[in-house]
């Protein structure tokens, strides 16, 4: 007879729901029983939530709740009665003329109030925090292998205000403020450490990190450096060990979140060989191909029971069909090259399937400059 499971019916809260990782969180949430509220800015943004109140199980399970960082108690009632807290949402406007008040503030401040309304909830027994590989490796020069003991060097990213800088600013800021905030009110805080988050997405937008790994394809030149030696995780599993951490009795502190290490050149391998459709550089200028790879290690979440289900090409596949289902990202690229400029053209039956929007879109991404200075900002 087949074992019956009984579902966790624990209620807890997920922060910037609407968002690429956010919104996988709460259907994973979903699927294994748990009452989820879901914070978002705007919840009249059907064009946002939509994703989210057509998932499985969101008509008896899921409701979401307005709420901002900017504002202080505004989480006050959606984690009121909550077990958990995942805290997903950050300001991300790298292109900010005043950094100080528009990302690094509202992103402590808001980290703070959130760990005010939870120790006035008094329900709440954990906070899982989603920071960045921006708070691991942003240095002057690279380390062959990084762990949860390092720190980027804030001296470093304030003198070199180098693309993202208050991102990586405020996210190590939040999280040393959050790690003394919960030892005075007695939370359980973690800290998962993810590099750039890849895969299949619910958001109509073109999600920040995907602009940066499938720079490859779109030639968005920006974001090369960010990949050079990058590191990579599968949005799923990424989500997976948000509940597992969430659900293990032990598990404190930080944890990196990685699966793959990998070099721009191995991506532009790896892309080229499964879609031999799209155009790939075969070298990327100032990068040398021998560029050694950088490790993340993920020993300490590995070492408590976690595994990583998904291989780079499996992260990128799912990327890319997103994209091209949501007419993010052409079925093909031919670049040819004329001078200074760059054209992309598509074949026949693509134009018969109507991909000229696509092509528009990819325009417009490839001219964006620097929508995500990526996770782990190298500078060497
Ligand atoms: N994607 C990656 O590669 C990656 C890597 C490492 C860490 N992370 C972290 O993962 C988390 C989610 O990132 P993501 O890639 O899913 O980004 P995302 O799609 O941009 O989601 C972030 C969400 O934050 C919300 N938000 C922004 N400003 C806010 C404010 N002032 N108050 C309340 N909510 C606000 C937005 O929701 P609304 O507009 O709906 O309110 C947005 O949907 C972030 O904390 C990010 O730092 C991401």
């Amino acid at each position: 007879m087949p074992l019956e499971t009984t579902p966790p019916s624990t209620t807890v809260c997920v922060t910037g729901a609407s968002g690429f990782i956010g919104s996988w969180l709460v259907m994973r949430l979903l699927e294994r029983g748990y009452i989820v509220r879901a914070t978002v800015r705007d919840p009249e943004n059907l064009k946002k939530v939509k994703p989210l109140i057509e998932l499985p199980k969101a008509d008896t399970n899921l409701t979401l709740w307005k709420a901002d960082m900017n504002i202080d108690g505004s989480y006050d009632e959606a984690v009121q009665g909550c077990e958990g807290v995942f805290h997903m949402a950050t300001p991300m406007d790298f292109e900010s003329d005043d950094p100080e008040n528009e990302v690094i503030k509202p992103t402590i401040d808001g980290m703070l109030s959130i760990m005010r309304s939870c120790a006035k909830a008094k329900t709440v027994k954990k906070i899982i925090f989603t920071n960045s590989a921006g708070t691991l490796n942003v240095e002057q020069h690279q380390k062959p292998a990084y762990d949860e003991t390092n720190w980027s060097d804030l001296e470093f990213i304030y003198s070199k205000k180098m693309t993202g800088w208050m991102y990586f600013v405020s996210k190590i800021l939040a999280e040393k403020a959050a790690t003394e905030a919960a030892k005075e009110n007695n939370i359980n805080f973690i800290s998962i450490i993810p590099p750039v988050v890849v895969g299949p997405f619910f958001m109509s937008a073109f999600p920040p990190s995907l602009i940066t790994a499938l720079s490859p394809i779109t030639g968005n030149e920006a974001h090369y450096s960010i990949i050079k030696q990058g590191q990579f995780v599968h949005v799923d599993d990424l989500c997976e060990a948000h509940i597992f951490l969430f659900e293990h009795p032990t598990a404190e502190g930080r944890y990196i979140c990685s699966s793959h290490d990998a070099t721009i050149y191995d991506i532009a391998n790896m892309i080229r060989k499964n879609w031999p459709e799209y155009n790939i550089p075969i070298e990327f200028e100032g990068i040398d191909k021998d560029i050694p790879v950088v490790s993340f290690s993920s020993k300490k979440l590995e070492g408590m029971g976690f595994s990583f289900k998904y291989t780079l090409e499996e992260m990128f596949r799912g990327a890319i069909d997103s994209c091209r289902e949501k007419g993010l990202l052409p079925f093909s690229t031919q670049i040819h090259t004329n001078g200074e400029n760059k054209e992309s053209t598509l074949n026949s039956q693509e134009k018969h399937t109507g991909i000229d929007n696509q092509e528009k879109e990819l325009h417009s991404i490839t001219k964006e400059k620097h929508m995500t200075a990526g996770e782990n900002g190298k500078c060497d």
